[in-house]
């Protein structure tokens, strides 16, 4: 499917979850047939080259990311919400374009000077891929790029992440 086709199977929600946020509603593309595979191409295509593992953002990071480990022939690693890895962790707390959160990871899952490809749904105002960033570079990982199925770059999510040294590219705006 075209960069064209796909966007067209987003669907936009006003006023959810709060007010004023039009939502980008990924669910309708990967109930389509074709759609969360051909996303999983589209990521898959502007990924670099010599990544160790790819790392996901729960919740909806995980189905492309996870997706996206299997097509490259490389591990996934889980950026979780907090209290829900049965391990030690490592934790941020930010800010998103409708609330604030704290992720975790086991450290121990990421390679030591691997390069680390970051991967969610949607970058916003950047503050969870920014987090993310932060908490595997931390653990010792290489974070130089991160992909989304759709950037909102009104709200300068990859400008943060580039002004971070992680460079952000994404399927549609
Ligand atoms: C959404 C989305 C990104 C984040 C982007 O996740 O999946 O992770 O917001 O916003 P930002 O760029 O402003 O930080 P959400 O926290 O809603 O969680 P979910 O994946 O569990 O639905
Ligand atoms: N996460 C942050 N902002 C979002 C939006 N506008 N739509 C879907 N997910 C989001």
């Amino acid at each position: 499917m075209t960069r064209e086709e796909l966007r067209s199977l987003v669907r936009t929600v006003p006023d959810f979850p709060i007010a004023g946020i039009q939502f980008r509603d990924i669910t309708t593309l990967i109930a389509d047939s074709r759609g969360l595979a051909s996303a999983v191409a589209h990521l898959a295509d502007l990924a670099s080259p010599d990544v160790a593992a790819v790392a996901g953002i729960e919740a909806r990071g995980f189905i492309f990311g996870a997706a996206l480990a299997m097509q490259l022939g490389t591990g996934f690693i889980p950026v979780r919400k907090a209290g829900k890895l049965p391990v030690e962790t490592i934790s941020e707390d930010y800010a998103l374009e409708y609330g604030a959160a704290t992720i975790e990871i086991d450290p121990t899952l990421v390679p030591q000077g691997g390069r680390v490809l970051l991967v969610d749904d949607l970058i916003a105002t950047g503050g969870t891929a920014l987090a993310a960033a932060s908490l595997l570079r931390r653990a010792g990982g290489l974070v130089d790029t991160a992909l989304f199925v759709i950037d909102l770059p009104e709200l300068g999510g990859a400008a943060a992440l580039r002004s971070a040294g992680v460079a952000a590219d994404a399927v549609m705006e």
